[in-house]
């Protein structure tokens, strides 16, 4: 671990709200097992950012179960514990500081024109008007997630890339205020922004694959649920107009290759491959890489109290390096002088009292 001080920080991460699907694979699991090599990772699993849609007593009891698959689907797609960081956002309290110093620093207005935080609220059924401060100010919440690491690559989703912009304006602005504090983070964009649905539940196969639409293959699912889900995959003329062409093509495409997948999509017009043998390929493909995922999951998950280990010692460690950037933020906006001044005032009376305060 001594050679990890010299690599980029990398921090990227999800909200627990279920099982990670194919979707998360091609679109972000596999550049993170990429790079555990080569970066400092810290994978978060963001319970604070789930409230922000989710505030529910019976949602938050969902919370144990969702943490524990996220971070268990994650070693089993091959992050290594020993290379990367998992930690639990809600046990990093320096990080609510954080974000409460740099609320000061992002207009309203700005926070206002953020897409994805209107399709959340969407999604979330939040009538016009019923927006939190909570979700208005989700991308400050993450901005301090990355902050608090000084990370400098975040991978993430399309969805995403506006709330990395809003990191970088608080660290830019923070720094123009204060002083050089914080590093300036890169979105690195997924070559796979969205992997469709299957055709099923209310998002079918012209949706991008989510568990909340009822579209998804979990990454957990047994082979028969996933080659069932796959066998929905339709081809025919509505499907090859979609905007990124028929979902069964770029499912092609991610597990098979941009060679084979142009190969089968002329089969398939010419009729010399059957949708049915299209959908064995894809099954067979899918399964590869599947069944090495599955088995680590196995080996993860039979070592009693092995997984909750991996998180506690990952927050215990993101508690310290956010403790000391809060540190640093509050000594280069002068809080922490303001209370060492405090402190140091009442020495003499502390000493003629005999009476020192404990824990300052
Ligand atoms: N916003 C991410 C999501 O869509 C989760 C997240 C929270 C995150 N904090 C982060 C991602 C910091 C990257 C960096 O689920």
């Amino acid at each position: 671990m001594t050679a990890s001080a010299a690599r980029p920080r990398l921090l990227t991460g999800d909200r627990p709200t279920g099982p990670l699907h194919l979707g998360h694979l091609v679109g972000s699991l596999d550049t993170r097992v990429a790079l555990q090599d080569v970066h400092e990772c810290f994978i978060i699993v963001a319970d604070l950012h789930t409230l922000t849609t989710r505030p529910k007593k019976p949602e938050l009891a969902q919370l144990p179960r969702f943490v524990r698959d996220v971070v268990l689907d994650q070693l089993a797609v091959g992050l290594d514990p020993a290379k990367v960081t998992f930690y639990l956002q809600s046990g990093v309290p320096a990080v609510y500081d954080l974000a409460i110093l740099f609320q000061m620093l992002v207009p309203k207005a700005r926070l206002e024109q953020v897409k994805s935080l209107h399709s959340m609220a969407r999604a979330a059924a939040l009538p016009e008007g019923a927006m939190t401060m909570g979700l208005l100010g989700y991308p400050v919440l993450q901005a301090a997630d990355i902050l608090m690491a000084r990370a400098t690559v975040v991978p993430v989703g399309l969805d995403n890339e506006e709330h990395i912009t809003i990191a970088r304006e608080c660290a830019t602005v923070f720094n123009e205020l204060y002083g050089e504090v914080f590093p300036l983070t890169e979105a690195t964009i997924s070559r796979w922004p969205a992997l469709p649905g299957v055709a099923e539940g209310i998002g079918g196969s012209g949706a991008k694959m989510s568990k909340s639409l009822g579209n998804a293959v979990y990454l957990s699912d047994d082979v028969e649920t996933v080659a069932r889900k796959l066998r929905t995959l339709t081809y025919d003329d509505a499907d090859r107009r979609a905007p990124s062409g028929a979902a069964l093509l770029v499912f092609a495409r991610a597990f098979l290759g941009d060679q084979e997948a142009a190969q089968m999509g002329s089969e398939l017009v010419s009729g010399a491959l059957s949708v049915g043998a299209a959908h064995d390929a894809i099954i067979a493909a899918v399964e590869r890489r599947l069944a090495p995922i599955r088995e680590r999951r196995r080996e993860f998950a039979d070592q009693g109290g092995l997984l909750e280990e991996i998180i506690v010692d990952g927050t215990i460690r993101a508690r310290e390096v956010a403790n000391r950037t809060l540190q640093n933020a509050r000594e280069a906006m002068g809080l922490e002088g303001l209370w060492a001044g405090l402190v140091a005032a009442t020495e003499a009376r502390a000493k003629a009292r005999k009476h020192p305060y404990a824990n300052l």
